[in-house]
């Protein structure tokens, strides 16, 4: 950290990955994300005026400054946007200096963003004790970034932000953000999750994102239901003539993948990574052929992660790149990478980054340092 502010409170969120419940979470589904180890921190110091500050401490020499009577809903700007949103949301009514210190990787789909607008949600709240709980505040992060950056995001990776607890996968319902800790220890049974950065970047502002979102609420108002959460799989065979044949793929994934993550809670807790594993793969399948959010490299990076010997893996996140995850038998982890690496400079890919993590706590507040 620089010595730019002596902040007034240092506050820390991190990314995700998403087990399993990919694009559902505007649909009031069920989603399964853990928080991963990475964290991006907001150090924030009150000013007397109403001027505002940030900074990046990866950037130090770009200082952006402008005034909360300029906050522009959707006007231009970089990763700031994230930030200011948030400043907006909360209706926070005093200038600030916001140093951010970004360790969540960038367009990989890990969620660097919603990491951004929760550390300094969290930061703020905690300066100007708003008294916001944790749900309200993934809601006020969400609405800076649907309503000031225009992104037409869902809900999950703000909540799984701020509520997620070290060791635990988190179910979470989107209807109306109740949680439950689903324990997660995979070590236990001698197994890791391998998280495959394509190192294609991925963008959600690019409009595929919500191009697929519209196809859903289509559905939902042409066949006058409150969600897709309400659609069974028969019901939507049986509305096939009401509906175009894209969007019937798009409510296809959807009425499946709802149902997939509740079976993955129960193999999950049951320990039964068997079928944990097919329904991750399941769920690649779905992403990839009804919701068509998949590219080259995430497919060749769960094809090979698959035949090498993994136990499932899938897309993470929006798609269109960013990264995919590989269950698998600790013991083959460093086969599996290297025949992904094999594979992606063999179809002339990008080289691929690999991490690994563990489930951790929400965001916090830091010590001041
Ligand atoms: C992005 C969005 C989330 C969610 C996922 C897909 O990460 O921010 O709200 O829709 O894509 O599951």
């Amino acid at each position: 950290m620089s010595d730019w502010l002596a902040p007034d409170v240092i506050a820390s969120a991190p990314g995700r990955v998403n087990l399993i419940g990919e694009h559902i979470d505007f649909s009031q589904g069920f989603v399964l994300p853990f928080a991963i180890e990475d964290r991006t921190f907001a150090r924030i110091r009150k000013r007397e005026d109403r001027e505002i500050r940030i900074r990046s401490a990866q950037r130090p020499d770009h200082l952006i400054t402008t005034s909360l009577d300029h906050l522009n809903p959707r006007g231009d700007g970089d990763w700031e946007r994230y930030v200011l949103g948030v400043i907006w949301a909360l209706n926070i009514q005093s200038g600030v200096e916001i140093e951010i210190d970004g360790h969540v990787p960038l367009g990989a789909g890990l969620s660097s963003s919603a990491a951004l607008e929760c550390a300094v949600a969290f930061a703020l709240n905690e300066l100007f004790a708003c008294g916001y709980s944790r749900k309200e505040l993934a809601l006020l992060a969400q609405k800076a970034e649907n309503d000031y950056v225009g992104v037409p995001c869902g809900i999950m990776d703000q909540s799984v932000s701020l509520m997620a607890k070290s060791g635990s996968a988190l179910l979470l319902d989107c209807r109306d953000l109740d949680t439950r800790l689903v324990p997660f220890d995979l070590a236990a049974s001698g197994l890791q999750l391998l998280i495959i950065d394509t190192q294609v970047q991925h963008a959600l502002v690019d409009g595929g994102y919500a191009q697929r979102r519209q196809s859903c609420e289509s559905v939902v108002a042409k066949l006058e239901i409150a969600s897709l959460r309400d659609l069974s799989l028969s019901a939507l065979d049986s509305a096939q003539d009401q509906i175009t044949a894209e969007e019937y793929k798009r409510a296809h994934h959807a009425v499946t993948e709802i149902a997939r993550v509740l079976k993955a809670v129960d193999a999950l807790t049951d320990k039964d990574f068997t079928t944990l594993g097919q329904l991750m793969s399941a769920s690649h399948h779905s992403l990839r052929d009804d919701y068509e959010v998949s590219c080259p490299e995430l497919n060749c990076a769960v094809e090979t992660a698959i035949s090498h010997g993994a136990i499932g893996a899938r897309m993470v996140g929006g798609g269109f790149g960013g990264s995919a995850i590989a269950l698998a038998d600790q013991a083959k982890i460093a086969e599996i990478e290297d025949a992904i690496r094999v594979s992606f400079a063999s179809t002339g890919f990008h080289a691929p980054r690999f991490f690994t993590s563990l489930p951790s706590d929400g965001a916090r507040i830091e010590p001041l340092t």
